[in-house]
């Protein structure tokens, strides 16, 4: 395969600072021999922290979301100009928290994809569908569409900066965890629509990670998938001890 494993922390609202910073310092001394690439996302109130701990590292920090503002009136929000001022490289957009609690549409997610590539960022664009829509033989049409609408007038160029994640929102912290051909059907699916909307080499070259219920456990079995390039971990990302044996698995 060329591309690269694409191994992620998602930390989501977990760790104080000095938990944060533990954690990543952890990670940087085990990881840095390791040959894939690597990323890991603490909350905001923790990027600075956590960012002089990974500079120089193999180890990229990024965001859990952003606003679709660059400044002003956003009571609560953080711009894209803040996580970059702090050294954040990528940032998790359309996380189905996002979606499903918050409700962020697409069209919103949309603009923060758009406004975070054109700040140089790169982008782990999440989709997946619900129990319910898989059960009634919806989620390719889901995946389909929220890939369509999260990448709508995102260029060929700017898709280098793009990684998909697909995270069957059924699975994701629920010890369920989609089979290894679930995932693969999906990954190739989706990758399917990329080449209809950028062509085939673009298609090829995007990665494609996969989140939900990711472990150690179950780790090589979803890699080992043709179209499955690496993993957005949530639960599993907060230990060393269950993160690193993931980042590690080739
Ligand atoms: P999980 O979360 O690994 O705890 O299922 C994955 C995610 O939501 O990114």
């Amino acid at each position: 395969m060329s591309r690269q494993y694409y191994i992620a922390g998602n930390w989501k609202m977990n760790k104080v600072k000095g938990e944060a910073v533990e954690l990543a310092k952890a990670l940087v001394e085990q990881l840095k021999d390791g040959k894939n690439k690597y990323m890991i996302a603490p909350s905001f109130t923790n990027l600075d922290a956590v960012a002089q701990v990974v500079k120089g590292s193999n180890i990229l920090l990024g965001a859990q979301n952003m606003s679709t503002e660059e400044s002003g009136a956003h009571t609560g929000e953080v711009s894209v100009l803040m996580l970059k001022d702090l050294g954040v490289q990528t940032v998790i957009l359309g996380h189905s928290e996002r979606r499903h609690i918050y409700k962020e549409d697409d069209a919103m997610i949309n603009k923060k994809v758009k406004l975070a590539l054109a700040h140089g960022l790169e982008v782990v664009l999440c989709i997946g569908e619900l129990l319910e829509e898989r059960e009634a033989g919806k989620a390719e049409q889901v995946c389909e569409e929220q890939t369509r609408k999260g990448l709508a007038g995102v260029s060929a160029a700017d898709m280098a900066k793009v990684i998909i994640a697909y995270e069957p929102v059924w699975a994701i912290g629920t010890g369920k965890t989609a089979t290894p051909e679930d995932a693969q059907a999906i990954h190739q699916f989706t990758r399917g629509v990329l080449a209809d909307m950028y062509g085939k080499d673009v298609a090829e070259q995007t990665i494609i990670q996969y989140g939900g219920s990711m472990k150690a456990e179950n780790a090589a079995a979803l890699l080992a998938q043709p179209d499955v390039d690496g993993g957005l971990i949530g639960g599993a990302s907060l230990k060393a001890e269950t993160f690193i044996p993931i980042c590690k698995t080739y």
